[in-house]
């Protein structure tokens, strides 16, 4: 039997793409399992005039697709009030604290109050100040914050946003989303590596030879082009979801599997990413943007050419780089990541890529020249998304006379079913911020060292000007991306633009 939560949400932008998105539907299979019932009320928030129906049929417009019964769609939606929002007008605010009180009384709420900011940052401060002076936190229950990312826009930025959010709620009362924890690939790595004694024994530099780490994008920046033009993919990607998912895969086993032991390990972990000075990062990170290009058919235009991009832009919207692991576990691995928009598939995974046999005593068998060549490393990967679950590929004997070796798959991949019934990222985290649970949100200490990372790397490309653009959409990418792991003896495991290469479907 599902618990019921009880707390009111507050959602400021409620008007916005990613409360229409993520947040609405992520309710609503929430309020369909049981885990909201009676006890619930969101009010929504915006600069917008919109009135409770009116409100309640545009959040009804956006779960459409899950409604399978008229009713429950009906009384989900009843629980939705809005109210017209400055988010500078301490008036306002004094309106949301008695609108608030009669939902607390209305629903019987306990005084527990959620708050989500689906805003730009820059009004993070200005909206829990006034949640402070205007006494909305100040029940009984519990006071919790969600806020989404971007969390500032360097290691200074993000410091200073967080000192004023801190200066309202504690650390525990922070949950700071990053969706990519609350997918199931990606809380499946601990699983990996800690449910089997055979990966975590040989999860280490006597073992692994290198680390691929791949978001790819197939999409362009679409309508978000405001947005993406001032951060670009480092900002975007890197310094929260990459650098999180790395530390996942590098963190020492914890003690117990609780939020507390892994936040600890995942700080370690990150705490020992080499920070490089500016003319390592040169060298360790390549950044890219999408030219003009045509995949399959379709054509695709420059990002210069996206609407509200600058003609002039050099804007990254393609990363590719190697971490460095100072300590005994990873030293001397390199763990390559990349991303980027309108490259050949949407594909986020990771491959880990085994060191290869000490010897090939198979070399030397007579009249087999295939036998020569090196043996393949086995590799585990993980298949974050779109399809979900793991291969580990071997090599084993071809069937038939004569040795050969042929390298063999082991697939596992989630049926259909089982994906059907997988909840989605945001509807995870918003259940896990309910009950409290900060394990799959990001400490600050965490986000803190990601910046000191990062920071560097954008200070280093800062100086130079890139010669964009330099990669086709379509591609994995540019040249350079290749060439960085190339010059270490490597190569990027999973390269599907071969495919469509192959079959005259991209030049
Ligand atoms: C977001 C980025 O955090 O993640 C987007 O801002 C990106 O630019 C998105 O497209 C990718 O998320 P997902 O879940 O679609 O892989």
């Amino acid at each position: 039997m599902t618990q019921e939560a009880i707390a009111l949400f507050t959602i400021f932008g409620a008007t916005g793409d990613l409360s229409k998105r993520k947040l609405y539907p992520s309710l609503f299979r929430l309020f369909h399992q049981g885990a909201l019932n009676k006890h619930f009320a969101v009010i929504g928030t915006a600069r917008r005039e919109w009135t409770h129906d009116y409100y309640r049929k545009i959040v009804l417009e956006n779960v459409q697709p899950l409604i399978t019964n008229e009713k429950e769609a009906e009384d989900f939606a009843s629980h939705f009030y809005y109210q017209a929002h400055n988010v500078n007008d301490t008036d306002h605010y004094d309106a949301l604290k008695v609108l608030s009180e009669e939902l607390d009384q209305r629903y019987g709420l306990q005084g527990n109050r959620l708050f989500y900011l689906a805003m730009a940052p820059n009004f993070f401060g200005v909206i829990t100040r006034h949640l402070k002076s205007q006494r909305i936190i100040n029940t009984n229950g519990f006071n919790r914050l969600i806020i989404e990312k971007p969390f500032g826009e360097d290691f200074q930025s993000a410091n200073q946003l967080n000192d004023e959010i801190r200066a309202v709620f504690n650390e525990d009362q922070i949950f700071r989303i990053d969706h990519y924890l609350g997918k199931e690939m990606i809380q499946n790595i601990s699983a990996i590596r800690f449910g089997n004694g055979i990966f975590e024994s040989q999860w280490n530099n006597n073992y692994i030879d290198n680390i691929q780490v791949t978001f790819s994008e197939a999409l362009g920046v679409e309508d978000r082009g405001g947005y993406y033009d001032h951060s670009g993919a480092l900002k975007d990607m890197v310094q929260n979801h990459i650098l999180q998912v790395v530390s996942l895969l590098a963190m020492e086993p914890p003690t117990v599997f609780s939020e507390e032991t892994i936040r600890t390990e995942k700080v370690k972990a990150l705490k020992s990413i080499r920070v490089y000075t500016e003319e390592e990062a040169k060298n360790n990170f390549i950044r890219g943007q999408y030219g003009a290009g045509s995949l399959d058919g379709q054509n695709f235009i420059s990002y210069r050419e996206e609407p509200n991009v600058d003609p002039q832009s050099e804007t990254e919207t393609f990363v590719a780089g190697k971490f460095l692991i100072d300590n005994f576990r990873w030293s001397g691995v390199p763990f390559y990541i990349r991303t980027g928009k309108h490259l050949t598939e949407k594909g986020t995974r990771i491959n880990i890529v085994f060191k290869p046999v000490p010897v090939n005593i198979f070399r030397e068998i007579e009249n087999d020249p295939s036998l020569a060549k090196d043996i393949p490393a086995n590799v585990l990967t993980i298949y974050i998304q779109p399809t979900e679950g793991f291969s580990l590929t071997l090599n084993g004997k071809r069937i038939g006379s004569g040795f050969e070796l042929e390298p063999v798959r082991l697939n596992y991949r989630h049926s259909a079913e089982t994906l059907g019934n997988s909840p989605e990222a945001y509807e995870k985290l918003i259940l896990d911020c309910l009950n409290g649970d900060g394990t799959n949100f990001t400490h600050w200490d965490e986000v803190a060292q990601s910046w000191r990372i990062v920071d560097v790397i954008r200070h280093a490309w800062d100086q130079e000007k890139p010669d964009f653009p330099n990669y086709a959409s379509g591609t994995m990418g540019p040249v350079c991306a290749f060439d960085l792991l190339e010059k270490d003896g490597n190569n990027w495991i999973w390269r599907p633009d071969e495919w469509y290469r192959q079959h005259n479907k991209l030049s």
